[in-house]
């Protein structure tokens, strides 16, 4: 089975390169090879890859930036998630995201960083039903 694990440079996705390894043939990408502000790419990379799994471990992680690029800190936590949720759907993949580790502010947030994780994981998240939220 193929699985598509996003944020291979990152503490989660590093590790998960390996963890995963035994489950499957992972096809781990970093930023250059699939930027998720880029919908359009990827929409591309899921439909050519086919993965049986999709693992998003890719994030905004600069909390204390996020006041000052709201745009972007929203692009990649809250906008973009939606985009292999979907994809997720279309090819019957599991899709696999990971998101902030401090649930209990994630549908009531009272920060700017808390309010677009928020958008990813109460909305197209929770409509992906083979989907699991780490
Ligand atoms: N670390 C933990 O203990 C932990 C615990 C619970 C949950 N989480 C969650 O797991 C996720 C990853 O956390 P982390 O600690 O691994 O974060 P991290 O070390 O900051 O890694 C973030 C990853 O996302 C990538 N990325 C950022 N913007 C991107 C974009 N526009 N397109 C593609 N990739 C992009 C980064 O690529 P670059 O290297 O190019 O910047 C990097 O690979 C987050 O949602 C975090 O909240 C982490």
């Amino acid at each position: 089975m193929r699985i598509l694990l996003t944020g291979r440079t990152g503490q989660v996705g590093a590790e998960l390169v390996s963890a995963l390894a035994p489950i499957g043939d992972v096809l781990a990408l970093d930023r250059n090879a699939l930027d998720l502000t880029d919908a359009a790419a990827i929409r591309r990379v899921v439909r050519e890859a086919r993965p049986g799994i999709i693992v998003n471990a890719a994030a905004y992680t600069a909390v204390d930036r996020a006041e000052s690029e709201p745009e972007l800190a929203m692009a990649i936590n809250g906008a973009a998630p939606g985009v292999p949720a979907a994809e997720a759907l279309r090819v019957n993949a599991l899709l696999v995201h990971y998101s902030t580790s401090s649930p209990n502010t994630h549908c009531n947030p009272v920060t700017f960083f808390h309010t677009h994780r928020r958008t990813a994981r109460c909305r197209p998240l929770q409509r992906t039903p083979r989907s699991a939220l780490r």
